[in-house]
């Protein structure tokens, strides 16, 4: 088996990436990457420090002093910023409210694009994000780009954050989600787009279970 496949998920804000390539990941043993929670990390230490984004020497001397380490169990994303552990605290409102404005700013990519290039060197991976296939890994061996209907993805994630935010409105999680998707498909820096060998994955009406096999389908041919 080759020991260096990558696979590259993009696709829109919560229309179930992370879930598939946990899913993918564990079913082949790959390791898999988190991209968005590395930019979601970089957001928190902006909201913390106060970083003026339109200042690019604050924006520089922020970057070296982040250190973002993944610690994979069990194939859940364990993120620590400057050996803090903050995979809860990224997730929340303030940081997703924050966190598109932060991927746009082109030092910041450039680092986080530099990082996770060095995590797919020689080793079988699967990646999700919004530049993936097109940037990061523009080699990938299998690119699937995914979609769902907005409505229903403004549904799960409420369903997903109901537990530690009690007080959110599904309008909030549609209206946030809805301003990441335009904020992340008009930037200027690396754009979310389909790369033009990207493979569809609309999961509006998939379970998890189908949208694993849709992709297992495409990916266990290249193990052979
Ligand atoms: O996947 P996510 O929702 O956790 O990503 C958080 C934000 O980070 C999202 O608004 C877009 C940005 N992002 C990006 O620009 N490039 C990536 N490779 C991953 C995420």
């Amino acid at each position: 088996m080759s020991s260096n496949i990558v696979v590259a998920i993009d696709g829109y804000s919560s229309c179930g990436k992370s879930t598939l390539a946990k899913a993918l990941a564990k079913k082949l043993h790959f390791i898999y990457v988190d991209s968005g929670a590395m930019y979601r990390a970089v957001a928190l230490y902006f909201l913390r420090n106060n970083i003026d984004m339109s200042d690019h020497v604050q924006i520089a001397e922020a970057l070296k002093n982040i250190h973002l380490n993944f610690h994979s169990r069990d194939y859940q994303t364990h993120i620590t910023l400057n050996d803090e552990e903050v995979s809860e605290e990224i997730r929340q409102m303030p940081v997703s409210d924050k966190v598109s404005a932060v991927a746009a700013i082109h030092e910041v990519r450039a680092e986080m694009v530099c990082q996770q290039q060095r995590m797919g060197k020689s080793k079988n991976i699967v990646m999700d994000g919004r530049d993936i296939g097109t940037v990061v890994f523009p080699h990938a061996q299998i690119k699937l780009f995914m979609t769902a209907d907005p409505k229903i993805r403004a549904e799960r994630r409420y369903k997903e954050l109901l537990p530690t935010n009690p007080t959110i409105t599904l309008e909030e999680v549609f209206e946030n989600l809805a301003h990441r998707d335009y904020a992340d498909t008009t930037r200027k820096e690396s754009p979310l787009t389909r790369a033009d060998d990207a493979i569809i994955l609309d999961n509006t009406d998939l379970t998890p279970v189908e949208q694993l096999q849709f992709a297992l389908d495409r990916v266990e041919p290249l193990l052979v």
